[in-house]
C-alpha cells in the first residue's frame, strides 16, 4: 500500500487461504483489490510468479513475504524509489540488511569495489553480514525467468535463483537498508514474539498503530473520511477507537 499498489494477490495453502479471503475480503473496503491464490505444496517463494501469472499479465510486480515486518521513517521513499527504478531503468531491486547471523536467509556478497558480487541462499559461512529482505520489486520479465529455474537442493523454486538471474544479466539493482530501519522476520516462535514485542511498545509508546491498512488506504485517498467512520463501528476495541480518531482528523499524517 505504501508502494502505492491497489492490486493484490495473496497466495497461501489450501488450509490458511480461506481465513485470509475471509479477514482481507475483496479489497473494496480499502479501496483495493484483492485476488487469492492457493500454492498446494510449498514449492518455494519464486513459485509466486507460477501460481500468479494471470494475475500479474504484463504488469511488472512486488513480491513480500507475510512473515516480514518493515518499519522506519524512510520505508514510503525506498518504496517509491523501487518503483521508479523498476518502471523507468528497468532494473528489478532487491534490498539488503545488516543482521548478527545472516545464514538463514538469502546473503549478498560484494567485490572489493563494494558491488554486488553475487547471492547465496543460507550458506553456512555466510560472506557478508548482509542478508535480502522478503520484499521485491521485479520487471514483468520475472514470470519468464520464474518459470526457467530449477528446484534448489532442498527441492525448492528459491527467490535467490531468480535474483541471480537478473544479476547475471546486470538487471539487479540492491538497496541497502540503513540502521534506521527496522526489519525482523517471523518466521519462528521468537522472532514473531520478538516482532510483536517490538511493535507493541512502538505502539503503546507513540499512541499510533503500525500498519494500520485503513488509515493509510485513508491517507492514500483510496477511502472516504465515511468509510474508515463506517469500519471504525465494526470493532469495539481500541482498534475502532484508533480509527474513529483519524475520521475525526485528531491524528496527524
Ligand atoms: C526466504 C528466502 C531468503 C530470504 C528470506 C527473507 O527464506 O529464501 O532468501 O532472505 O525468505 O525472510 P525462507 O522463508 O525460505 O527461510
Amino acid at each position: 500500500m505504501l508502494a502505492d499498489i491497489r492490486e493484490v494477490l495473496i497466495i497461501s495453502t489450501p488450509r490458511d487461504l480461506p481465513v485470509f479471503r475471509s479477514l482481507l475480503g475483496d479489497g473494496s473496503a480499502l479501496g483495493m483489490h484483492f485476488e487469492f491464490a492457493v500454492q498446494e505444496t510449498p514449492r518455494g517463494l519464486a513459485d509466486a510468479f507460477i501460481v500468479g501469472k494471470d494475475f500479474i499479465g504484463t504488469d511488472d510486480v512486488a513480491l513480500v513475504l507475510g512473515d516480514n515486518v518493515f518499519y522506519g521513517q524512510s520505508f514510503t521513499s525506498f518504496l517509491k524509489k523501487a518503483r521508479k527504478t523498476v518502471e523507468d531503468n528497468r532494473k528489478s531491486v532487491i534490498f539488503g540488511y545488516r543482521v548478527t547471523d545472516a545464514s538463514a536467509y538469502g546473503v549478498i556478497s560484494f567485490d572489493e569495489a563494494g558491488n554486488v558480487a553475487g547471492i547465496e541462499e543460507k550458506p553456512s559461512v555466510p560472506s557478508s553480514d548482509y542478508a535480502v529482505p522478503g520484499l521485491y520489486f521485479y520487471t514483468n520479465d520475472v514470470v519468464s525467468i520464474a518459470a526457467d529455474i530449477k528446484p534448489s537442493a532442498r527441492g525448492e523454486l528459491e527467490i535467490t535463483s531468480v535474483n541471480e538471474a537478473f544479476l547475471a544479466q546486470g538487471r539487479l539493482s540492491v538497496t541497502l537498508l540503513g540502521r534506521g530501519m527496522t526489519w525482523l522476520d517471523m518466521g519462528t516462535y521468537d522472532g514473531l514474539l520478538e516482532a510483536s514485542n517490538f511493535i507493541a511498545t512502538i505502539q503503546k509508546r507513540q499512541g499510533l498503530f503500525v500498519a494500520c491498512i485503513e488509515e493509510i488506504a485513508y491517507r492514500n485517498g483510496w477511502i472516504s473520511k465515511d468509510m474508515i467512520l463506517e469500519i471504525s463501528k465494526e470493532y469495539n476495541t481500541e482498534y475502532g477507537r484508533y480509527l474513529n480518531m483519524i475520521a475525526l482528523d485528531r491524528i496527524s499524517d
